[in-house]
C-alpha cells in the first residue's frame, strides 16, 4: 500500500464532552481546542452549536481563534441546526459543517418513524441546506455499523451528488468486528460510483473495545480519516482514542499510513484534558496511562534494564511520558533493587543485594510498593550493621 496521510478528526470537544461530569465552559473549551491544535489535529469538532448558547459560543469563540485546522460544528439534518451551526462557524478560517441521519434500519423505523427513501431525501435536504454555508461538508450515516451496505452505498452516492466533501461511517454503538468494519468500507469503495469525490472517515465507539482496531482497519482499506477523542473519552464506553490510532500507525510503517501529530505532545494534551474535563486516566490506558511505561515483576525489570526494547516497543520521550519507571514490589527481583539502589547512591556487590534482598521482600510483602525513603533506611542500616541483617 503507498504512503497515505491519515487526517485527524478531533471530537473531544463534543462526542468527547458528551461524557456525564465532562462538560466544559467556553474557557475551558477554548484552552483545549489550543491545545488540539499545537497537538497537530487537522479537524477539531468544537461542538454542537444548537445544543446550548454555551455551545454556540464555544464553537464561535474557537472559530475566532484557531488558524490552521478546520473548526467543525454538529447538526442534526434539520435546517435550523444547520444555520446556527453555519453562524457559530462565521468567524473560522476554514470551517466544516457535519450534518446526517441514522441509516440503520432500527433508526429508520424506531427513531425516526421513517422509510429508507424518506431518509435518504432528508440526507440530501441537510447536505445541500449546508451547501449554502461552505464547501466543505461532512454527511454522517449514522448507525452505519449496522446499516445495510447496499442502502448505506445509495445514500452515500447521493450525499456525495449533492456536495458532500467528507463520508462518515459511524459504528455508532460498538458493534462491528474489525474485519467486518474494514470490509464495509472496502464495500463503499468498489460500489458508491462517485467515492473519489470524498474522503471516508471512520468514527468507531468502544462498547465492545474495539475502536482503535476498527478504525485502522477502516483506514487499511482505504478510509482516510479517523475521528477519534484524546484518551479515548466518549458517550458511554468511549470513542477511538487519538493516541492509539496514531501510534498504531507510527509503530507500523508497513501500513503505509502517517499523520501530522506531534507524538511528544500526547502524554502533555492527554494530561490536560484529564485535568480539565476531572476525568481520571486509567493507569494502564495505553500510550498515556501511569503505568504504560512501569515495569514491575522481576522477569521483565531484569529484560528491560539489560535492553529496553525487550520489554518496551515504544521509547517514552516519543510521546512525552515520564521516563520508564521500575516499580519495586514483592514481585521484583534482585536486578531491579540493585538498580535502584545504584540510583539512590548505593554502591553493594552481589552478596550484598542478597542478603538485603531477604530484608526488601519483608517489606514488600506489607507495602504495594517499595519506596526510595524504605531502602534508603534499609541500605544505611546495612552499611551500619551487615552483620545483623545477614542473619536474617
Ligand atoms: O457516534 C455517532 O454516530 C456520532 C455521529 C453524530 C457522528 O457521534
Ligand atoms: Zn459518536
Amino acid at each position: 500500500m503507498s504512503s497515505d496521510k491519515i487526517i485527524i478528526f478531533d471530537t473531544t470537544l463534543r462526542d468527547g464532552e458528551q461524557v456525564p461530569g465532562c462538560k466544559l465552559n467556553t474557557q475551558e473549551k477554548l484552552k483545549l481546542a489550543l491545545a488540539l491544535e499545537s497537538l497537530g489535529v487537522n479537524v477539531i469538532e468544537a461542538g454542537f452549536p444548537i445544543s446550548s448558547p454555551g455551545d454556540f459560543e464555544s464553537v464561535n469563540e474557537i472559530a475566532k481563534v484557531i488558524k490552521n485546522a478546520v473548526v467543525c460544528g454538529l447538526t442534526r439534518a434539520q435546517q435550523k441546526d444547520i444555520e446556527v451551526a453555519a453562524e457559530a462557524l462565521k468567524p473560522a478560517k476554514r470551517k466544516r459543517i457535519h450534518t446526517g441521519i441514522g441509516t440503520s434500519d432500527l433508526h429508520i423505523k424506531y427513531k425516526f418513524n421513517s422509510t429508507r427513501e424518506a431518509i435518504l431525501e432528508r440526507a440530501v435536504q441537510a447536505v445541500t441546506w449546508a451547501r449554502n454555508y461552505t464547501d466543505d461538508i461532512e454527511f454522517y450515516a449514522e448507525d452505519a455499523g449496522r446499516s445495510d451496505n447496499e442502502y448505506l452505498a445509495r445514500v452515500i452516492e447521493a450525499v456525495i451528488k449533492a456536495g458532500a466533501t467528507t463520508v462518515n461511517i459511524p459504528d455508532t454503538t460498538g458493534y462491528c468486528l474489525p474485519h467486518q468494519y474494514g470490509e464495509k468500507i472496502k464495500y463503499l469503495i468498489n460500489h458508491v460510483p462517485n467515492i473519489d469525490k470524498a474522503i471516508i472517515s471512520c468514527h468507531c465507539h468502544n462498547d465492545l473495545g474495539l475502536a482503535s482496531s476498527n478504525s485502522v482497519y477502516g483506514a487499511m482499506n482505504g478510509a482516510r480519516q479517523i475521528e477519534c477523542t484524546i484518551n479515548g473519552l466518549g458517550e458511554r464506553a468511549g470513542n477511538t482514542s487519538l493516541e492509539e490510532v496514531v501510534m498504531i500507525i507510527q509503530q507500523h510503517p508497513e501500513l503505509g499510513l502517517y499523520t501530522d501529530i506531534k507524538t511528544e505532545l500526547l502524554n502533555p494534551v492527554s494530561r490536560l484534558v484529564s485535568e480539565t474535563m476531572r476525568m481520571p486516566v486509567q493507569p494502564n490506558k495505553a500510550i498515556v496511562g501511569s503505568n504504560a511505561f512501569a515495569h514491575s515483576s522481576g522477569i521483565h525489570q531484569d529484560g528491560f534494564l539489560k535492553h529496553a526494547a525487550n520489554y518496551e516497543i515504544i521509547n517514552p520521550d516519543l510521546v512525552g511520558a515520564d521516563t520508564s519507571k521500575i516499580v519495586l514490589t514483592a514481585r521484583s527481583g534482585r536486578s531491579a533493587l540493585a538498580y535502584r539502589f545504584k540510583l539512590l547512591g548505593f554502591e553493594f556487590d552481589r552478596d550484598d543485594v542478597d542478603i538485603l534482598y531477604q530484608q526488601f521482600l519483608e517489606v514488600a510483602d506489607q507495602k504495594k510498593e517499595v519506596e526510595n525513603e524504605d531502602l534508603t533506611q534499609l541500605a544505611l542500616q546495612y552499611q551500619q550493621k551487615p552483620a545483623s541483617l545477614s542473619s536474617l
